[in-house]
This record gives structure tokens, C-alpha cells and sequence, in this order.
């Protein structure tokens, strides 16, 4: 009867993982990996480590038992995520888990952009399923944004075609606080939480805040969706995955990733980390 956490060995699940082991003894958590050797911190904390593989459905066969609390953390292969994210249904089901969290975005079946797509489809699953779930429609991470921050500044601009939309951003650590509360609590069940932050900003509000916090000026540019999907091809970035990024800017113009529910905050019982704070976290680093 552990709390089992897929992609734990990815920047959310480690996340997720330290949340729970403030929560419950780490003999109740397990983390399924797919290479024993990234998650070696983990097994030292005495984390059960569960070897499997969303595209292997063999290697899932032992990766939950009857009665587990199961995070499905999204994968990241665009491609065959939905396959993936299905293979992980069926072995939970087979195994017969108490409640299957899914981290799917935010607006869930109304999310209307092309990397909503896959999310509708896992819900339905999961919905198909008949297992209890919860699912957590988060938005957008911060640190998407601040990860760049150092081709922003070396250029001086934030450059995206989202024109004055705004985007209801948390920190990563905000939606792995969330999931902890939701794996580790009770009264979750057949729930959809919507997930964002508090506040929503623009990319112009986030060019001006790096340029506060550096000293620098930053500006942002906006492009036509097809000038922005060029230069990111340009600066090496595959096709299919510029088609998809650009439509979240779309998105995002749209007022998609805007919405401010409050449910995160609510859920971790304090608010969600501004935008300020986390650039300057990733200035420091
Ligand atoms: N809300 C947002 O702003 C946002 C932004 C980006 C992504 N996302 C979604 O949220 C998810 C979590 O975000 P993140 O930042 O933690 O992403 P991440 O660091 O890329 O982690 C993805 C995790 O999925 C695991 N994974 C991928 N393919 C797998 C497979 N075939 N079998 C087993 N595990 C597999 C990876 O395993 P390894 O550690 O072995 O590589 C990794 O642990 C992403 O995968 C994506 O679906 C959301």
C-alpha cells in the first residue's frame, strides 16, 4: 500500500518525492524509474525503487500493487505519450491501485492548443478505466521561462508571439507540493483540481522583471507566429516541436494559461511563488 511516483527521476518527481518524504515515512513511497543508477539518492533515502519503462508494458507488469496511490507524472516524448500514458493505465488497473493521479494542464477537456491534445486523451483513459483518480491540470511551470534566462540576457530580449497575454505561472516546486498533498491526503478522489499560480503576467511584465533584477535592459519582441516558429527551427530546434511551442504562445495570446482558480495555493496552504522569485533563484544558480 505504498505511494508510487512515475518519472520520478524527473525534475517534477524529485520534487514530488522530497514533498512526500516530509509527509510520510519513506518506507510508504516508492518511485518508479526506468534507470536504477539516477535514482540511486533516491533508494539511499529508502525510497523502494520500481524499475520500469511507459513503453515497455512488460516492465510495468510489477511496477504497482493491489491497493497503491499512483502519481502518473506525464511523459515527455510528445511523439507516443498517449500510448505510453496507456500502458501505464492498463498496468494499473491490472494491478488493482486505490487511486490514479494524473498530471495532465490546465483547463484539462476545454484546453484547446495542440499539447492538450495528449492530456484530454489520458484523462478520458483514465475516466474509461473506472479506476478512483485525481487529476492535477497544472499550468504552466515558471521555470520554462527562466530557464532561458541566459539567451535572454545575452540577447536583451525575451522574444515569443504571445503577445500581452498573460500566464498564470508556478514554480515547479508549488505543483510538486500539490501532488504530495493530494497522493498523501484523503477526500481527493474523482476530483480535478485546476493548478496555477496566483498571479498571471505577461512576457513584457517578465522582460522588465529580469531587466529590474539584473540592472540589464531586456526588452520582449513579439513575432508573427510564423516569424517565431523560423527562429526557433533556426536556433536548432526540431520542426514538429517549434509547431507546438509556437501554438502555446498562441494560447497564451488567447488568455489560456491565464486562469487564476486559486486551487494550488488552497491545496499547499500558502501561496504560490512569484515570478520574481523564481528568476532570481535562477539568476543565483
Ligand atoms: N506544466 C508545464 O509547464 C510543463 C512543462 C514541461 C513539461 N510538462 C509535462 O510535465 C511532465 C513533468 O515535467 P518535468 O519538468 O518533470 O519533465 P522531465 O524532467 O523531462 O521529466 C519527465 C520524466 O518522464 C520520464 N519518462 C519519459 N519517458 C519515459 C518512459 N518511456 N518510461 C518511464 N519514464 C519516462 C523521465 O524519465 P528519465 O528521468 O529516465 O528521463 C522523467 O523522469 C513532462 O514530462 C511533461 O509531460 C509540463
Amino acid at each position: 500500500m505504498s505511494i508510487v511516483v512515475t518519472g520520478a527521476t524527473g525534475q517534477l518527481g524529485r520534487l514530488v518525492i522530497e514533498e512526500l518524504l516530509e509527509r510520510v515515512p519513506a518506507d510508504r513511497v516508492a518511485a518508479v524509474v526506468r534507470d536504477a543508477d539516477k535514482a540511486a539518492d533516491l533508494a539511499a533515502r529508502g525510497v523502494e525503487l520500481r524499475i520500469a519503462d511507459y513503453s515497455s508494458p512488460a516492465t510495468l507488469k510489477d511496477a504497482f500493487h493491489p491497493a497503491d496511490t499512483v502519481l502518473l507524472i506525464s511523459s515527455n516524448d510528445l511523439q507516443s505519450r498517449v500510448a505510453q500514458h496507456a500502458a501505464v493505465i492498463d498496468a494499473a488497473k491490472e494491478a488493482g491501485v486505490a487511486r490514479l493521479v494524473y498530471t495532465g494542464v490546465l483547463g484539462g477537456p476545454d484546453a484547446d492548443f495542440l499539447l492538450a491534445s495528449a492530456h484530454r486523451e489520458t484523462e478520458d483513459l483514465i475516466l474509461a478505466s473506472g479506476l478512483p483518480y485525481t487529476f492535477l491540470r497544472n499550468g504552466w511551470y515558471t521555470e520554462n521561462y527562466t530557464s532561458q534566462l541566459a539567451t535572454v540576457l545575452e540577447h536583451g530580449a525575451v522574444v515569443g508571439s504571445a503577445r500581452e497575454g498573460r500566464v498564470a505561472s508556478a514554480a515547479r516546486r508549488d505543483y510538486a507540493a500539490a501532488a504530495a498533498v493530494v497522493l498523501a491526503g484523503e477526500g481527493h478522489e474523482n476530483i480535478a483540481y485546476e493548478l496555477s499560480g496566483d498571479v498571471a503576467w505577461s512576457l513584457p511584465e517578465y522582460a522588465a522583471e529580469v531587466a529590474r533584477q539584473t540592472g540589464r535592459e531586456v526588452v520582449y519582441t513579439d513575432l508573427p507566429a510564423e516569424d517565431f516558429r523560423a527562429l526557433l527551427t533556426g536556433a536548432g530546434m526540431p520542426a514538429d516541436f517549434a509547431v507546438v511551442f509556437a501554438d502555446v504562445d498562441d494560447a497564451i495570446s488567447r488568455g489560456r494559461l491565464a486562469v487564476t482558480t486559486g486551487d494550488l495555493a488552497r491545496l499547499t496552504g500558502r501561496p504560490t511563488t512569484p515570478l520574481a522569485a523564481t528568476v532570481a533563484e535562477a539568476l543565483k544558480a
